[in-house]
């Protein structure tokens, strides 16, 4: 089963500047992003790699490039989202964790999707997740999570189930 990770905005709005704009203003996302996705195998594209600026510890790393031939240590590089798919350990819960290129090479691919659906309109935003259609995809399960002194917005986790493919 392939599963996609996320958190966007109002706009599906995901990032920015080759970052997340809302970085260390929602760390309860963080957390359940950690929970979630321990012991997984974790797919990124180039760009999302470089902007953790390190390995997730705990998961299987593979980070999708056209430059498959870079040595990255302690991760995996596919040329390929079909690649990584391939690539993951069929023992671990499979994450496709961003970013904007490869949540739209993947959303064709996925059987779930656990989305942050964030309760702002950030602007700067420029990347972007693809609309979810409806006709696709059915909510699950929603758990809503409210703002606090910690966390600057309220954001509801939601989960969607393919129940077409396109
Ligand atoms: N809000 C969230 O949940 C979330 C999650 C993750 C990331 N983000 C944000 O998303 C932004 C990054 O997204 P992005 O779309 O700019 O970049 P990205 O998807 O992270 O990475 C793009 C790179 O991946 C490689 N790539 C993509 N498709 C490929 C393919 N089919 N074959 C081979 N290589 C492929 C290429 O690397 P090479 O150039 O090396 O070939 C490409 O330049 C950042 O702002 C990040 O903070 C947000």
């Amino acid at each position: 089963m392939l599963s996609i990770i996320v958190a966007y905005d109002k706009n599906y709005g995901i990032g920015a500047k080759n970052d997340i704009p809302w970085m260390g203003k929602l760390p309860a996302d963080i957390e359940h992003f950690r929970t979630t996705t321990k012991d997984a195998a974790v797919i990124m594209g180039w760009i999302t790699y470089k902007s953790i600026g390190r390995l997730l510890p705990k998961r299987q790393n593979i980070i999708i490039s056209d430059y498959a031939d870079t040595v990255v240590e302690g991760a995996t590089v596919a040329g390929s989202l079909q690649e990584a798919i391939k690539l993951a350990d069929p023992s671990r819960n499979t994450f496709v964790i961003g970013g904007g290129t490869i949540y739209a090479q993947a959303i064709d691919l996925a059987d779930v999707i656990i989305a942050s659906e964030i309760n702002a309109t950030i602007l700067e935003c420029t990347v972007f997740f693809p609309k979810i259609d409806k006709n696709v995809w059915r909510e699950v399960s929603r758990q809503h999570m409210p703002a606090n002194k910690d966390n600057l917005y309220d954001f509801d986790i939601v989960t969607y189930k393919k129940i077409k493919t396109t």
